[in-house]
Protein backbone atom coordinates (compact mmCIF):
# COMPACT_ATOMS: atom_id res chain seq x y z
CA UNK A 1 0.00 0.00 0.00
CA UNK A 2 1.21 3.59 -0.70
CA UNK A 3 2.80 5.07 2.28
CA UNK A 4 1.05 8.16 2.10
CA UNK A 5 -2.75 5.89 1.92
CA UNK A 6 -0.96 4.29 5.07
CA UNK A 7 -0.75 7.53 7.08
CA UNK A 8 -3.94 8.84 6.39
CA UNK A 9 -5.33 5.71 7.12
CA UNK A 10 -3.49 5.51 10.45
CA UNK A 11 -4.71 8.97 11.17
CA UNK A 12 -8.32 7.70 10.58
CA UNK A 13 -7.68 4.40 12.50
CA UNK A 14 -6.49 6.19 15.56
CA UNK A 15 -9.62 8.87 15.37
CA UNK A 16 -12.36 6.38 14.98
CA UNK A 17 -11.28 2.51 14.34
CA UNK A 18 -14.67 1.62 12.81
CA UNK A 19 -14.70 4.36 9.90
CA UNK A 20 -11.32 1.47 8.70
CA UNK A 21 -13.89 -1.27 9.45
CA UNK A 22 -16.47 0.94 7.18
CA UNK A 23 -14.19 1.95 4.81
CA UNK A 24 -14.22 0.44 1.18
CA UNK A 25 -10.99 -2.10 -0.07
CA UNK A 26 -10.62 1.15 -3.06
CA UNK A 27 -11.17 3.80 -0.05
CA UNK A 28 -8.40 2.08 2.22
CA UNK A 29 -5.99 2.66 -0.86
CA UNK A 30 -6.62 5.86 -2.13
CA UNK A 31 -4.34 8.78 -0.75
CA UNK A 32 -3.98 12.67 -2.68
CA UNK A 33 -0.37 12.08 -4.57
CA UNK A 34 2.45 14.61 -3.48
CA UNK A 35 3.62 14.41 -6.89
CA UNK A 36 3.26 17.62 -9.15
CA UNK A 37 0.32 18.76 -7.11
CA UNK A 38 2.22 19.94 -4.02
CA UNK A 39 5.82 20.71 -6.54
CA UNK A 40 2.67 22.97 -8.02
CA UNK A 41 1.78 24.72 -4.66
CA UNK A 42 5.49 24.64 -3.36
CA UNK A 43 6.75 26.66 -6.02
CA UNK A 44 3.63 28.98 -5.98
CA UNK A 45 4.98 29.83 -2.68
CA UNK A 46 8.43 30.23 -3.50
CA UNK A 47 9.43 30.13 -7.04
CA UNK A 48 9.88 33.80 -7.17
CA UNK A 49 11.91 33.64 -10.43
CA UNK A 50 9.97 31.66 -13.05
CA UNK A 51 7.28 28.93 -12.32
CA UNK A 52 7.32 26.36 -14.80
CA UNK A 53 5.66 23.56 -12.79
CA UNK A 54 2.47 23.14 -13.83
CA UNK A 55 0.69 22.04 -16.98
CA UNK A 56 -1.20 25.20 -17.84
CA UNK A 57 0.53 27.82 -20.33
CA UNK A 58 0.65 31.29 -19.58
CA UNK A 59 2.03 34.33 -21.95
CA UNK A 60 2.95 37.69 -20.12
CA UNK A 61 2.79 36.35 -17.10
CA UNK A 62 -0.97 35.67 -17.57
CA UNK A 63 -3.51 32.56 -18.22
CA UNK A 64 -3.02 32.09 -21.90
CA UNK A 65 -6.30 32.94 -23.43
CA UNK A 66 -8.57 33.06 -27.24
CA UNK A 67 -9.98 36.35 -26.53
CA UNK A 68 -13.20 34.77 -28.33
CA UNK A 69 -13.25 32.06 -25.07
CA UNK A 70 -12.92 35.35 -22.57
CA UNK A 71 -15.66 37.46 -24.55
CA UNK A 72 -17.96 35.34 -23.00
CA UNK A 73 -16.76 35.20 -19.62
CA UNK A 74 -17.42 38.58 -18.47
CA UNK A 75 -16.39 39.53 -15.16
CA UNK A 76 -14.12 36.30 -13.87
CA UNK A 77 -10.60 36.56 -14.85
CA UNK A 78 -8.62 33.96 -17.08
CA UNK A 79 -7.08 32.81 -13.88
CA UNK A 80 -10.41 31.80 -12.16
CA UNK A 81 -11.93 30.38 -14.95
CA UNK A 82 -9.36 28.73 -17.19
CA UNK A 83 -7.02 27.73 -14.57
CA UNK A 84 -7.07 24.09 -12.87
CA UNK A 85 -9.30 24.15 -9.87
CA UNK A 86 -7.57 22.44 -6.63
CA UNK A 87 -8.82 18.71 -7.30
CA UNK A 88 -11.24 18.94 -3.43
CA UNK A 89 -12.02 22.45 -5.09
CA UNK A 90 -11.78 26.29 -4.63
CA UNK A 91 -10.90 26.33 -0.88
CA UNK A 92 -13.02 29.64 -0.74
CA UNK A 93 -16.42 28.04 -2.37
CA UNK A 94 -15.73 24.98 0.34
CA UNK A 95 -15.45 27.25 2.77
CA UNK A 96 -18.70 29.38 1.77
CA UNK A 97 -20.72 26.38 1.16
CA UNK A 98 -19.83 24.98 4.67
CA UNK A 99 -20.91 28.11 6.65
CA UNK A 100 -23.88 27.63 4.31
CA UNK A 101 -24.87 24.31 5.56
CA UNK A 102 -24.38 25.80 9.25
CA UNK A 103 -26.75 28.80 8.46
CA UNK A 104 -29.48 25.97 6.75
CA UNK A 105 -29.12 23.14 9.66
CA UNK A 106 -29.11 25.55 12.73
CA UNK A 107 -28.63 22.20 15.22
CA UNK A 108 -25.29 22.36 13.56
CA UNK A 109 -24.11 24.59 15.66
CA UNK A 110 -21.25 23.86 17.72
CA UNK A 111 -20.36 20.58 16.09
CA UNK A 112 -17.74 20.10 13.86
CA UNK A 113 -17.74 18.46 10.20
CA UNK A 114 -15.49 18.26 7.35
CA UNK A 115 -15.09 21.05 4.97
CA UNK A 116 -17.29 20.09 1.61
CA UNK A 117 -14.94 18.66 -1.07
CA UNK A 118 -16.19 19.52 -4.51
CA UNK A 119 -17.66 17.03 -7.43
CA UNK A 120 -18.98 17.27 -10.72
CA UNK A 121 -22.67 17.34 -9.51
CA UNK A 122 -24.40 14.81 -6.87
CA UNK A 123 -24.28 12.06 -9.25
CA UNK A 124 -20.03 12.42 -8.99
CA UNK A 125 -20.81 13.40 -5.45
CA UNK A 126 -22.70 9.86 -5.22
CA UNK A 127 -20.38 7.77 -7.00
CA UNK A 128 -17.13 8.97 -5.02
CA UNK A 129 -18.97 8.13 -2.00
CA UNK A 130 -19.24 4.73 -3.46
CA UNK A 131 -15.80 4.18 -4.07
CA UNK A 132 -14.74 5.25 -0.62
CA UNK A 133 -17.30 3.05 1.71
CA UNK A 134 -18.75 0.70 -0.73
CA UNK A 135 -17.90 -2.85 -1.49
CA UNK A 136 -19.14 -5.72 -3.95
CA UNK A 137 -22.02 -7.04 -2.49
CA UNK A 138 -22.34 -4.84 0.39
CA UNK A 139 -25.84 -3.84 0.88
CA UNK A 140 -27.65 0.17 0.93
CA UNK A 141 -31.09 0.22 1.88
CA UNK A 142 -33.19 2.44 -0.09
CA UNK A 143 -36.78 3.19 -0.65
CA UNK A 144 -38.94 1.32 -3.16
CA UNK A 145 -39.15 4.45 -4.82
CA UNK A 146 -35.89 6.07 -5.39
CA UNK A 147 -34.24 8.66 -7.97
CA UNK A 148 -33.31 5.45 -11.13
CA UNK A 149 -29.77 6.73 -11.52
CA UNK A 150 -28.92 4.63 -8.15
CA UNK A 151 -29.32 1.75 -9.84
CA UNK A 152 -26.40 2.68 -12.30
CA UNK A 153 -23.78 4.43 -9.65
CA UNK A 154 -24.29 1.74 -7.18
CA UNK A 155 -25.49 -1.35 -8.48
CA UNK A 156 -23.80 -1.41 -11.74
CA UNK A 157 -20.81 0.37 -11.15
CA UNK A 158 -20.09 -0.76 -7.54
CA UNK A 159 -21.71 -3.87 -7.41
CA UNK A 160 -23.76 -2.92 -4.42
CA UNK A 161 -27.08 -4.78 -3.41
CA UNK A 162 -30.10 -2.47 -3.48
CA UNK A 163 -31.91 -3.41 -0.92
CA UNK A 164 -35.48 -1.59 -0.91
CA UNK A 165 -38.22 -0.71 2.00
CA UNK A 166 -41.61 0.26 1.22
CA UNK A 167 -41.12 3.74 1.52
CA UNK A 168 -44.63 4.71 2.62
CA UNK A 169 -47.30 2.52 5.18
CA UNK A 170 -51.03 2.55 4.30
CA UNK A 171 -51.30 5.62 5.97
CA UNK A 172 -49.05 7.40 3.79
CA UNK A 173 -46.69 8.07 6.51
CA UNK A 174 -42.96 7.15 6.13
CA UNK A 175 -42.66 3.23 6.96
CA UNK A 176 -40.15 4.05 9.80
CA UNK A 177 -40.67 0.03 10.74
CA UNK A 178 -39.90 -1.52 7.55
CA UNK A 179 -36.73 0.72 7.85
CA UNK A 180 -35.72 -0.52 10.47
CA UNK A 181 -36.33 -4.03 9.11
CA UNK A 182 -34.99 -3.63 6.48
CA UNK A 183 -31.59 -2.07 8.11
CA UNK A 184 -31.62 -5.19 10.71
CA UNK A 185 -31.53 -7.70 8.22
CA UNK A 186 -28.78 -6.52 5.70
CA UNK A 187 -26.08 -5.80 8.74
CA UNK A 188 -26.73 -9.25 10.51
CA UNK A 189 -24.08 -10.99 8.62
CA UNK A 190 -21.49 -8.08 8.34
CA UNK A 191 -22.31 -6.34 11.04
CA UNK A 192 -22.46 -2.89 8.55
CA UNK A 193 -25.11 -1.27 6.66
CA UNK A 194 -25.59 1.63 4.25
CA UNK A 195 -28.86 3.96 4.60
CA UNK A 196 -29.36 6.10 2.12
CA UNK A 197 -32.01 9.07 3.01
CA UNK A 198 -33.01 11.40 -0.28
CA UNK A 199 -35.16 13.72 0.94
CA UNK A 200 -36.43 15.43 -0.60
CA UNK A 201 -37.20 12.52 -2.80
CA UNK A 202 -36.78 11.60 -6.20
CA UNK A 203 -39.81 10.96 -7.08
CA UNK A 204 -42.35 11.19 -4.78
CA UNK A 205 -41.34 14.92 -3.82
CA UNK A 206 -41.60 13.49 0.09
CA UNK A 207 -39.65 14.12 3.29
CA UNK A 208 -40.20 12.88 7.02
CA UNK A 209 -42.11 15.28 9.46
CA UNK A 210 -40.57 16.17 12.46
CA UNK A 211 -41.36 13.24 14.34
CA UNK A 212 -40.56 10.76 11.50
CA UNK A 213 -36.90 12.20 11.16
CA UNK A 214 -36.57 11.58 14.78
CA UNK A 215 -37.80 7.94 14.49
CA UNK A 216 -35.35 7.56 11.74
CA UNK A 217 -32.49 9.00 13.44
CA UNK A 218 -33.30 7.19 16.64
CA UNK A 219 -33.22 3.59 14.26
CA UNK A 220 -30.35 4.45 12.85
CA UNK A 221 -28.66 5.49 16.60
CA UNK A 222 -30.02 2.27 17.98
CA UNK A 223 -28.44 -0.26 15.70
CA UNK A 224 -24.79 1.63 16.24
CA UNK A 225 -25.62 1.06 20.12
CA UNK A 226 -26.07 -2.46 19.14
CA UNK A 227 -22.82 -2.69 17.56
CA UNK A 228 -23.47 -2.57 13.99
CA UNK A 229 -21.18 0.25 11.95
CA UNK A 230 -23.93 1.92 9.96
CA UNK A 231 -23.46 4.25 7.45
CA UNK A 232 -26.43 7.07 6.33
CA UNK A 233 -25.60 9.12 3.11
CA UNK A 234 -28.25 11.93 3.30
CA UNK A 235 -28.45 12.62 -0.69
CA UNK A 236 -29.98 16.27 -0.08
CA UNK A 237 -30.30 17.27 -3.76
CA UNK A 238 -33.52 19.34 -3.29
CA UNK A 239 -32.35 20.47 -0.06
CA UNK A 240 -34.61 23.43 1.14
CA UNK A 241 -37.36 23.09 -0.78
CA UNK A 242 -39.75 22.09 2.25
CA UNK A 243 -43.03 23.37 1.74
CA UNK A 244 -45.49 21.95 4.54
CA UNK A 245 -45.44 23.45 7.78
CA UNK A 246 -44.90 19.79 9.62
CA UNK A 247 -41.49 18.95 7.54
CA UNK A 248 -38.56 18.28 8.96
CA UNK A 249 -36.40 21.86 7.31
CA UNK A 250 -32.71 20.21 8.38
CA UNK A 251 -30.91 17.10 6.91
CA UNK A 252 -30.99 14.30 8.80
CA UNK A 253 -27.11 14.54 8.56
CA UNK A 254 -26.97 17.22 11.01
CA UNK A 255 -28.77 15.34 13.79
CA UNK A 256 -25.90 11.98 13.09
CA UNK A 257 -23.27 14.13 13.30
CA UNK A 258 -20.74 13.20 16.46
CA UNK A 259 -23.57 10.88 18.28
CA UNK A 260 -21.89 7.74 17.87
CA UNK A 261 -18.79 6.05 17.43
CA UNK A 262 -19.85 3.87 14.90
CA UNK A 263 -22.15 6.01 12.77
CA UNK A 264 -20.83 7.61 10.05
CA UNK A 265 -23.07 10.69 8.03
CA UNK A 266 -22.13 11.54 4.47
CA UNK A 267 -23.74 14.56 2.86
CA UNK A 268 -24.34 14.49 -0.49
CA UNK A 269 -25.53 17.89 -1.96
CA UNK A 270 -25.28 20.67 -4.87
CA UNK A 271 -25.39 23.67 -6.37
CA UNK A 272 -27.57 21.73 -9.15
CA UNK A 273 -30.80 21.63 -8.26
CA UNK A 274 -30.32 24.13 -5.03
CA UNK A 275 -28.91 26.84 -6.96
CA UNK A 276 -30.87 26.22 -9.96
CA UNK A 277 -27.47 25.90 -12.29
CA UNK A 278 -27.79 22.13 -12.78
CA UNK A 279 -25.32 22.22 -16.57
CA UNK A 280 -23.07 23.81 -14.33
CA UNK A 281 -22.35 20.41 -12.12
CA UNK A 282 -21.35 21.62 -8.80
CA UNK A 283 -22.18 19.20 -6.18
CA UNK A 284 -19.93 18.30 -2.66
CA UNK A 285 -19.32 15.62 -0.10
CA UNK A 286 -19.56 16.02 3.58
CA UNK A 287 -18.33 14.25 6.39
CA UNK A 288 -19.61 14.31 10.02
CA UNK A 289 -18.20 11.56 12.87
CA UNK A 290 -17.27 10.75 15.91
CA UNK A 291 -13.57 10.93 16.58
CA UNK A 292 -10.96 11.32 19.51
CA UNK A 293 -9.38 13.85 20.19
CA UNK A 294 -9.28 16.46 16.88
CA UNK A 295 -11.70 15.42 15.18
CA UNK A 296 -10.45 17.81 12.07
CA UNK A 297 -7.47 15.82 11.60
CA UNK A 298 -9.56 12.80 10.38
CA UNK A 299 -11.73 15.18 8.79
CA UNK A 300 -8.69 15.94 6.83
CA UNK A 301 -7.72 12.41 6.29
CA UNK A 302 -11.43 11.76 4.60
CA UNK A 303 -10.75 14.89 2.59
CA UNK A 304 -7.54 13.81 1.48
CA UNK A 305 -8.34 10.09 0.09
CA UNK A 306 -11.69 11.63 -1.84
CA UNK A 307 -9.67 14.34 -2.90
CA UNK A 308 -7.82 11.48 -4.30
CA UNK A 309 -10.50 9.40 -5.62
CA UNK A 310 -11.66 12.66 -7.39
CA UNK A 311 -7.93 13.58 -8.82
CA UNK A 312 -7.92 9.70 -10.41
CA UNK A 313 -10.96 9.86 -11.86
CA UNK A 314 -12.13 13.74 -13.31
CA UNK A 315 -9.47 14.96 -11.73
CA UNK A 316 -10.83 18.57 -10.82
CA UNK A 317 -14.41 20.03 -11.30
CA UNK A 318 -15.41 23.17 -13.74
CA UNK A 319 -13.28 26.31 -12.00
CA UNK A 320 -15.34 28.43 -14.30
CA UNK A 321 -18.39 26.92 -12.67
CA UNK A 322 -17.01 26.85 -8.45
CA UNK A 323 -16.28 30.48 -9.37
CA UNK A 324 -19.73 31.73 -10.96
CA UNK A 325 -21.51 29.50 -8.15
CA UNK A 326 -19.22 31.65 -5.37
CA UNK A 327 -19.92 34.69 -6.97
CA UNK A 328 -23.52 34.44 -7.02
CA UNK A 329 -23.44 32.92 -3.56
CA UNK A 330 -21.02 36.11 -2.19
CA UNK A 331 -23.32 38.45 -4.05
CA UNK A 332 -25.83 40.77 -2.50
CA UNK A 333 -28.81 39.18 -4.58
CA UNK A 334 -28.37 35.61 -3.51
CA UNK A 335 -30.52 35.02 -0.42
CA UNK A 336 -33.26 37.06 -2.34
CA UNK A 337 -33.17 35.18 -5.45
CA UNK A 338 -33.14 32.04 -3.15
CA UNK A 339 -36.13 32.37 -1.08
CA UNK A 340 -38.19 33.96 -4.60
CA UNK A 341 -37.60 30.99 -6.85
CA UNK A 342 -38.42 28.64 -3.60
CA UNK A 343 -41.86 31.06 -3.08
CA UNK A 344 -42.71 30.13 -6.82
CA UNK A 345 -41.64 26.39 -6.80
CA UNK A 346 -43.83 26.33 -3.00
CA UNK A 347 -47.16 27.94 -4.95
CA UNK A 348 -46.99 25.71 -7.75
CA UNK A 349 -47.25 22.39 -5.23
CA UNK A 350 -50.08 24.32 -3.27
CA UNK A 351 -51.39 24.38 -6.65
CA UNK A 352 -50.80 20.72 -7.34
CA UNK A 353 -52.59 19.72 -3.97
CA UNK A 354 -55.62 22.28 -4.50
CA UNK A 355 -56.40 20.37 -8.01
CA UNK A 356 -55.77 17.20 -6.95
CA UNK A 357 -58.07 17.68 -4.30
CA UNK A 358 -60.94 17.44 -6.77
CA UNK A 359 -62.93 13.86 -6.46
CA UNK A 360 -62.59 13.58 -10.11
CA UNK A 361 -59.26 12.50 -10.35
CA UNK A 362 -59.97 9.95 -7.35
CA UNK A 363 -60.82 6.97 -9.43
CA UNK A 364 -57.94 7.07 -12.02
CA UNK A 365 -55.17 7.46 -9.56
CA UNK A 366 -54.04 8.30 -6.02
CA UNK A 367 -51.54 10.78 -5.17
CA UNK A 368 -48.40 10.01 -3.34
CA UNK A 369 -48.07 12.23 0.00
CA UNK A 370 -45.75 14.94 -1.29
CA UNK A 371 -44.64 17.97 0.50
CA UNK A 372 -40.98 19.38 -0.78
CA UNK A 373 -38.73 19.49 -3.69
CA UNK A 374 -38.98 19.23 -7.88
CA UNK A 375 -41.83 16.41 -8.68
CA UNK A 376 -44.78 14.17 -7.43
CA UNK A 377 -45.80 11.17 -8.16
CA UNK A 378 -49.39 9.53 -8.80
CA UNK A 379 -49.96 5.63 -8.66
CA UNK A 380 -52.11 4.57 -11.79
CA UNK A 381 -55.81 2.77 -11.15
CA UNK A 382 -56.72 1.34 -14.27
CA UNK A 383 -54.12 1.81 -16.90
CA UNK A 384 -50.70 0.99 -16.94
CA UNK A 385 -47.99 4.06 -16.48
CA UNK A 386 -46.10 3.65 -19.87
CA UNK A 387 -48.91 2.99 -21.80
CA UNK A 388 -50.12 6.27 -20.23
CA UNK A 389 -47.01 8.29 -21.16
CA UNK A 390 -47.00 7.35 -24.61
CA UNK A 391 -50.24 8.39 -25.52
CA UNK A 392 -49.84 11.52 -23.51
CA UNK A 393 -46.93 12.25 -25.50
CA UNK A 394 -48.29 10.85 -29.04
CA UNK A 395 -51.72 12.61 -28.39
CA UNK A 396 -51.96 15.43 -26.43
CA UNK A 397 -47.87 16.46 -26.39
CA UNK A 398 -47.82 16.19 -22.38
CA UNK A 399 -44.13 14.43 -21.53
CA UNK A 400 -43.92 13.14 -18.06
CA UNK A 401 -42.25 10.18 -16.43
CA UNK A 402 -43.34 6.45 -16.04
CA UNK A 403 -42.06 4.80 -13.09
CA UNK A 404 -42.44 0.79 -12.78
CA UNK A 405 -46.42 -0.34 -14.03
CA UNK A 406 -48.44 2.46 -12.03
CA UNK A 407 -46.50 5.21 -11.44
CA UNK A 408 -46.25 8.45 -13.45
CA UNK A 409 -43.70 11.55 -12.08
CA UNK A 410 -44.55 15.09 -12.40
CA UNK A 411 -42.52 17.56 -12.47
CA UNK A 412 -43.92 20.79 -11.22
CA UNK A 413 -41.14 22.28 -11.30
CA UNK A 414 -41.25 22.58 -15.18
CA UNK A 415 -44.54 24.21 -14.83
CA UNK A 416 -46.13 27.08 -14.88
CA UNK A 417 -48.77 27.45 -12.15
CA UNK A 418 -51.85 28.42 -14.59
CA UNK A 419 -50.54 25.05 -16.67
CA UNK A 420 -51.17 22.96 -13.82
CA UNK A 421 -54.76 22.28 -13.87
CA UNK A 422 -55.41 21.86 -17.48
CA UNK A 423 -51.77 18.75 -16.82
CA UNK A 424 -54.28 16.69 -14.55
CA UNK A 425 -57.09 17.27 -17.17
CA UNK A 426 -55.07 16.08 -19.86
CA UNK A 427 -53.86 12.77 -17.97
CA UNK A 428 -57.19 12.11 -16.65
CA UNK A 429 -58.49 12.37 -20.61
CA UNK A 430 -55.70 10.20 -21.62
CA UNK A 431 -56.85 7.51 -18.73
CA UNK A 432 -60.44 7.75 -20.03
CA UNK A 433 -59.05 7.19 -23.67
CA UNK A 434 -57.31 4.09 -22.65
CA UNK A 435 -60.11 3.09 -20.63
CA UNK A 436 -62.66 4.09 -22.99
CA UNK A 437 -64.71 5.79 -20.98
CA UNK A 438 -66.63 8.69 -21.79
CA UNK A 439 -64.46 12.04 -21.87
CA UNK A 440 -64.83 13.90 -18.31
CA UNK A 441 -65.89 17.25 -18.27
CA UNK A 442 -62.87 19.90 -17.74
CA UNK A 443 -63.79 20.70 -13.88
CA UNK A 444 -61.09 23.95 -14.74
C1 LIG B 1 -32.13 12.30 -5.90
C2 LIG B 1 -31.14 12.83 -6.86
N1 LIG B 1 -29.83 12.78 -6.57
C3 LIG B 1 -28.90 13.24 -7.42
C4 LIG B 1 -29.26 13.79 -8.63
C5 LIG B 1 -28.17 14.26 -9.55
O1 LIG B 1 -27.90 15.59 -9.39
P1 LIG B 1 -26.72 16.32 -10.19
O2 LIG B 1 -27.34 16.95 -11.38
O3 LIG B 1 -26.17 17.29 -9.22
O4 LIG B 1 -25.72 15.27 -10.56
C6 LIG B 1 -30.59 13.85 -8.99
C7 LIG B 1 -30.97 14.40 -10.32
O5 LIG B 1 -31.96 14.16 -10.89
C8 LIG B 1 -31.56 13.37 -8.09
O6 LIG B 1 -32.86 13.42 -8.39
Amino acid sequence: MNPIAQGLNQIIGVGNPHLMEMMSDLGKQLFFPKGILSQGAEAKEKAFKMNATIGIATERHRTMHFASIMDHIEGIAPEESLNYAPSSGMLSLRKAWQNALFDKNPSLAGYKISLPVVTCGVTHAASTFADLWINPNDAMVLPDKMWGNYAMIFSIRKGTRLSHYPLFTEKGEFNVEAFEKQLRKESEASGKVTALLNFPNNPTGYSPTVAEADKIIRVLIKLAEEGINVIAVCDDSYFGLFYGEEVFKESIFVRLVNRHSRVLAVKLDGATKENFVWGLRVGFITYGCQAQGDPLKVYEALEKKTAGCIRGNISNASHLSQSVILKSMNDERYEREKKEKFEILKKRAERVREVLGNKRYHEAWDAYPFNSGYFMCIRLKSVDAETLRLHLLNKYGVGLISIGAKDLRIAFSCLEEAEIPELFDLVLQGVNDLTGLLPASPAF
